[in-house]
């Protein structure tokens, strides 16, 4: 049975959603989106999620199509009708069907498309967290505003491929000289105790989990910076890890064949997975947001 989804204004199954060719997300890759997770059925952020989106449309110039209240009530209805306890939320607004394709879009009616759907989480491969994934460090080809969380996912895709080529799980990406976060992640490391994550900028996408992790890190006394990470300093770094909401937090045990640390998970990220666990765990009995 196919899962629900949610396309301008209907509730419908996913395998009969259907976008006009002449949609910019498809012709241009103009549009936005979101990933958000829901643990036992509650969306995890959700502010932090829509604060994101707001941001994203208005740096491409499109109004916002639905309100705060009326995205919690479609995200909700989705999580609450498809199945698993714990799901991811994709959502996607682009700037809509155009009669004619042209680059430009001001002076006609923008009417965007809207759309959201949610799949199962699968519970966390333990052997991630216990022996860590590859990563390679690949020059960043992307554009100049990677704060957008946009549609146009080419050039991510592309460096993704070449660190699963390379047999690796992600590509550690660099721009002048530092290293800016992964090719679907950001990027932390770890120095002498102290965590390091590189501060917002036009270069990284604002992490809702890089958030939180800075969150958690305040919360229980671990000494953590915002700071440009030097590829040397990547190189030299006691532990790396990388976040998203898909992922968590995951560490990075071995970087372009080298081995991170003593090439095994470390003791902070034991430590800030413990941590991060427990709260979510607050988060499904409605302890915290
Ligand atoms: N991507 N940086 C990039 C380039 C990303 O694509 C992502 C997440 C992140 C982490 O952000 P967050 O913690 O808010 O998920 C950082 C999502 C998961 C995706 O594209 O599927």
């Amino acid at each position: 049975m196919s899962a629900l989804c949610y396309l301008n204004g209907a509730y419908l199954p996913l395998d009969q959603a259907c976008v006009s060719v002449m949609d910019r997300g498809f012709l241009f890759g103009d549009g936005v989106y979101e990933v958000i997770p829901a643990y036992g059925r509650r969306l995890f952020r959700l502010a932090a999620h829509l604060a994101r989106l707001e941001n994203s449309l208005h740096a491409i110039r499109i109004d916002p199509p639905v309100a705060y209240d009326e995205w919690r009530k479609i995200l909700e209805r989705l999580v609450d009708e498809n199945p698993g306890e714990d799901q991811s939320v994709y959502l996607q607004v682009t700037r809509g069907v155009f009669p004619k394709r042209d680059h430009a879009f001001a002076g006609q009616p923008v009417q965007p498309t809207v759309f959201a759907m949610s799949t199962p989480i699968p519970e966390p491969d333990p052997a991630l967290a216990e022996q860590g994934i590859a990563a390679v460090t690949l020059d960043d080809i992307r554009w100049s505003y990677c704060h957008i969380k946009a549609v146009t996912l080419l050039p991510n895709a592309l460096l993704r491929q070449e660190a699963v080529d390379a047999g690796a799980g992600e590509a550690i990406l660099i721009r002048d000289g530092e290293a800016t976060e992964g090719a679907a992640s950001n990027l932390f490391i770890v120095r002498s105790g102290r965590l390091i994550t590189p501060p917002k900028s036009p270069r990284l996408l604002p992490g809702i989990t890089r958030d939180l992790v800075l969150e958690l890190a305040r919360a229980h006394g671990i000494p953590s910076e915002e700071a440009a990470i030097p590829v040397e300093a990547l190189r030299e770094a006691d532990e790396i890890w990388v976040t998203s909401s898909t992922r968590e937090i995951v560490p990075v045990t071995r970087l372009d064949g080298e081995p991170v640390g003593d090439g095994r998970p470390g003791p902070l990220f034991a430590r800030m997975r413990e941590i991060y666990r427990e709260y979510k765990e607050a988060f499904r009995r409605g302890e915290v947001d």
